[in-house]
């Protein structure tokens, strides 16, 4: 069985391997917590069965609804959600589709497009502006069901929807991804009859990709979504209880990068050779970041793009403070061909790649700032996946969110929780005179 590797090899000059093989003996206590959810957070480990466990009753659901929706010839299907309920599911279809899907003629699939993930109003309006002239669909996703921009969102497409197509055009259009029983989504789901998925009790948003909230947008968007939980299934048959460092991944990956920490490399930077997978770098800060950064601990996850960010970011990270490690997601080859051709001027001095494939030139860059990188006092962990396709995207799915669990364990947080997310929305909420926020609109006043 063909899986994602892990390779340490280009970390071993700054961190000795014992330090990190160390780590085998607490790895081995938080992995029988999570698979026996008996630590921090416990309620929160759905997330770990879900690959092996997803019932074929709802994937035959999922799939039906997501056809039903296809069959609308729409040319847009719109994501309501922000932070994990729509992070997951952006990651895999951007990491999936064409790279320019939005320019073709011949489409094959709906273009899909986000909202509720921010508050510009200019974004909106040019939504809407844009919606006037489509045929389109939503899904809107909140577990609470209570989270402020999508539910603005929500309220403003909705109205939309329900003028171009009118109430009982825009209630086949609109599907619901909610709290089995509670919050405002739930309660207006129920009562305006839309069909609805229910986010599991024991799934965070940020691990509830291979649930509805990513299962549904990533099948309208027309990509397998068994061959996605295959791929996550083989990572969770890896993840097995007593497994060394040596077999299991999402270990090794786990102890290094707290071996790293400790060695004073506060800054993780996942670096990306490949434009398409830019949204599995935001979702991988958004897993990390929110999992992690707590307690004043976690390694702060940055992300960036090469070789686009070499002409950016790559002066920092070859010579500024020296607090950074990367971990690069090394894909094997392209899914596509195309050769540099030969010319015969050869006035761009080019003709020494004449005959060489695209993903070649790139493979070498990737190498060559490796080696810059360590050289400059970078340590280096290799990601290394085959290709991109449904299989190991779902692999990297799983793989991540179980280092998480192991490294979160390993800082000693709770890795389930966000209890800091919640300060923003209290000033928020304070300023703008939400009813039952009268002492805090009046303390925060005073402030300002
Ligand atoms: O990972 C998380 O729990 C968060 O990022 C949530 O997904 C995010 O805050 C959205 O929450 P909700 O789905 O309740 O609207």
């Amino acid at each position: 069985m063909k899986t994602l590797k892990v390779d340490i090899s280009k970390v071993l000059g700054f961190v000795p391997k014992e330090d990190i093989y160390n780590y085998q003996n607490e790895i081995d206590r938080h992995h029988r917590s999570i698979l026996g959810k008996t630590g921090k957070g416990n309620d929160f480990l759905g997330w770990v069965d879900l690959p092996g466990e997803t019932d074929e009753s709802l994937l035959l659901s999922i799939l039906d609804s997501a056809q039903k929706i296809r069959e609308k010839n729409i040319d847009v299907f719109i994501v309501i959600g922000i932070g994990g309920s729509y992070l997951g599911a952006r990651a895999v279809i951007e990491s999936l589709k064409h790279n320019f899907s939005f320019l073709l003629n011949k489409k094959n699939n709906p273009e899909v497009i986000y909202a509720g993930q921010n508050i510009g109003e200019d974004y909106l309006y040019d939504l809407l502006e844009v919606l006037d002239e489509k045929e389109y669909a939503l899904t809107v996703i909140s577990k609470s069901g209570t989270t402020t921009e999508p539910a603005l969102a929500f309220r403003i497409l909705k109205s939309h929807l329900e003028n171009k197509y009118g109430k009982a055009g825009a209630k086949e259009r609109i599907i619901a991804i909610t709290d089995e029983s509670k919050g405002a989504l739930k309660q207006l789901a129920r009562e305006e009859g839309y069909t609805t998925y229910v986010v599991p009790d024991d799934v965070g948003g940020r691990y509830s990709v291979l649930t509805p909230v990513g299962l549904l947008p990533i099948a309208v968007a027309g990509f397998d979504i068994r061959a996605l939980l295959a791929g996550a299934k083989k990572m969770q048959e890896l993840n097995s209880l007593g497994s060394s460092l040596d077999e299991n991944p999402m270990a090794l990956y786990a102890a290094t990068r707290n071996a790293l920490l400790k060695s004073g490399k506060v800054i993780e930077i996942l670096v990306n050779y490949q434009p398409s997978l830019f949204y599995l770098t935001e979702w991988w800060k958004q897993l990390f970041g929110e999992s992690e950064g707590k307690e004043g601990k976690g390694i702060f996850p940055a992300g960036v793009g090469f070789t686009t960010d070499l002409h950016s970011m790559g002066q920092y990270i070859q010579e500024g403070y020296r607090m950074i490690f990367e971990t690069v997601l090394a894909v094997g080859k392209a899914k596509k061909k195309l050769v540099v051709p030969m010319d015969d001027a050869n006035l761009d001095g080019l003709n020494y790649l004449a005959g060489k494939r695209i993903h070649d030139v790139n493979k070498m860059a990737e190498l060559g700032t490796a080696l810059a990188h360590i050289d400059g006092g970078v340590p280096n962990i290799g990601i290394i996946v085959p290709e991109v396709n449904e299989e190991t995207i779902g692999e990297l799915i799983y793989f991540f969110e179980m280092s998480c669990a192991l490294s979160g364990y390993t800082l000693g947080v709770n890795p389930f929780d966000q209890p800091g997310v919640e300060a923003y929305k209290k000033n928020m909420f304070a300023l703008l005179g939400k009813p039952g926020f009268e002492s805090e609109t009046e303390a925060i006043r005073k402030k300002i």
